[in-house]
C-alpha cells in the first residue's frame, strides 16, 4: 500500500512513550479525534501542564506502575532517538507480545528497535516533520512484514491524526522522506529568510522584506493547499505572464545549476546524512 490508505479507528489500548513536541501533538491529535479513557498511557518522566491536564481530562493514565492497566494493543515511541537504548529495558513488561509498535525516532531502524524490544515484532519506523505540531504534518510510513493490515490501518490512524500519511515498500526510501518532508520544513523556512535578503537586496527595508516574504510563503502555502487537484506548476503558470516580472525572475531560478539542482544537491546530502545516522 503506498499513498493515502483509510482512516482507521484508533486503538482502544494505547501506551505512547514521551510526550515531548512530538508525543504530546500526537496525543493531542488523538484526543481531538475522540481517544479517551485508561486504555491509554503515557510514559513521561517530567509532563508539563499540558500534557498532565490532557491527561487528566480525557482520563488517560499517565505514568502509572507497571503491571496497572491492561498491556496495550499499540505502543508509540516518541522519545529521543538516544534515549531508546536506556528506555527499551523499561517497557518490556509493559508490552504484550505482538503488539505494535510505532517508532517515529529519527535514524533508529527497524532492526535497531526489535533488538531494543524484544517483544517487537510487528514494527512500523515513521518519520513526522514539524507542522505535525499544528495538525498539519506529513509523514512518511515503513511497516515490516510482521505488521498485519489491521495493525497497518491502526498505525495509519494514530499518525494520521497529525496530518498526512505516506506509506513507503522499503525501510531505505525512510532516509529519502526525510530528505523531502522531515527535513523540509527547514528549506521553507531557510527561502523566506533568503526572499527577505533578496528583498532587501532590491531596496526594501529589512523588516518589511521579512514581512512580506513571510506572508507571500503563507498565503502561497495556504493557495496551494486550497487548489486540491491543482499542480504546483499550473498554479506557477497562472501567475507568470510571458515576458513578465514573474517570467524575468523565474528565468533566473529555472536556469542551468538553478533551484532544482541546488535542492537536489541539498535532498542528497541530507539523504546520505540521515544514512549515516541510522548506521
Ligand atoms: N520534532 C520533530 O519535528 C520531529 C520530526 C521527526 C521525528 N521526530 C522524532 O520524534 C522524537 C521526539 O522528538 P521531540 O522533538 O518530541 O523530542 P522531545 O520534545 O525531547 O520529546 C522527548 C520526550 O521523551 C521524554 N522521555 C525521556 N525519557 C523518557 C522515559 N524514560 N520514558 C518516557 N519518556 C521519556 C522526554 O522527557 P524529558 O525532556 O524530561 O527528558 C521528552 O519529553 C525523536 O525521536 C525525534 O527523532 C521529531
Amino acid at each position: 500500500m503506498s499513498g493515502p490508505a483509510a482512516t482507521g479507528a484508533l486503538p482502544a489500548t494505547l501506551t505512547l512513550v514521551g510526550a515531548g513536541k512530538m508525543g504530546f501533538a500526537l496525543l493531542q491529535g488523538w484526543a481531538a479525534r475522540g481517544l479517551a479513557g485508561a486504555g491509554v498511557t503515557v510514559l513521561e518522566p517530567h509532563p508539563t501542564k499540558d500534557v498532565t491536564a490532557l491527561c487528566t481530562d480525557r482520563g488517560f493514565r499517565l505514568n502509572p506502575p507497571v503491571g496497572q492497566g491492561p498491556a496495550p494493543e499499540s505502543l508509540v515511541l516518541a522519545i529521543k532517538p538516544q534515549m531508546l537504548e536506556s528506555v527499551a529495558p523499561s517497557l518490556v513488561q509493559r508490552m504484550a507480545p505482538g503488539a505494535l509498535v510505532v517508532s517515529i525516532l529519527a535514524g533508529k531502524a527497524v532492526a535497531t528497535i526489535a533488538a531494543r524490544l524484544p517483544a517487537a515484532t510487528a514494527i512500523v519506523r515513521a518519520m513526522p516533520n514539524t507542522p505535525a505540531a499544528i495538525g498539519r504534518g506529513v509523514t512518511g510510513a515503513f511497516a515490516n512484514a510482521a505488521v498485519s493490515e489491521t495493525q497497518r490501518r491502526l498505525a495509519h490512524a494514530l499518525l494520521a491524526s497529525v496530518g498526512a500519511v505516506e506509506w513507503v515498500e522499503s525501510e531505505e526510501l525512510i532516509d529519502a522522506v526525510t530528505a523531502v518532508s522531515g527535513c523540509g520544513p527547514a528549506y521553507v523556512f531557510y527561502f523566506v529568510e533568503a526572499l527577505a535578503q533578496a528583498g532587501a537586496a532590491v531596496g526594501l527595508p529589512a523588516d518589511l522584506a521579512a514581512r512580506l516574504a513571510r506572508a507571500t510563503l503563507i498565503g502561497s502555502g495556504e493557495l496551494l493547499h486550497r487548489s486540491a487537484g491543482v499542480s504546483p506548476e499550473t498554479l506557477r503558470q497562472n501567475v507568470t505572464s510571458p515576458g513578465g516580472a514573474t517570467a524575468a525572475a523565474l528565468e533566473v531560478l529555472m536556469a542551468r545549476q538553478g533551484l532544482i539542482e541546488l535542492l537536489a544537491r541539498a535532498a542528497a546530502a541530507a539523504k546520505r546524512r540521515a544514512g549515516e545516522l541510522s548506521g
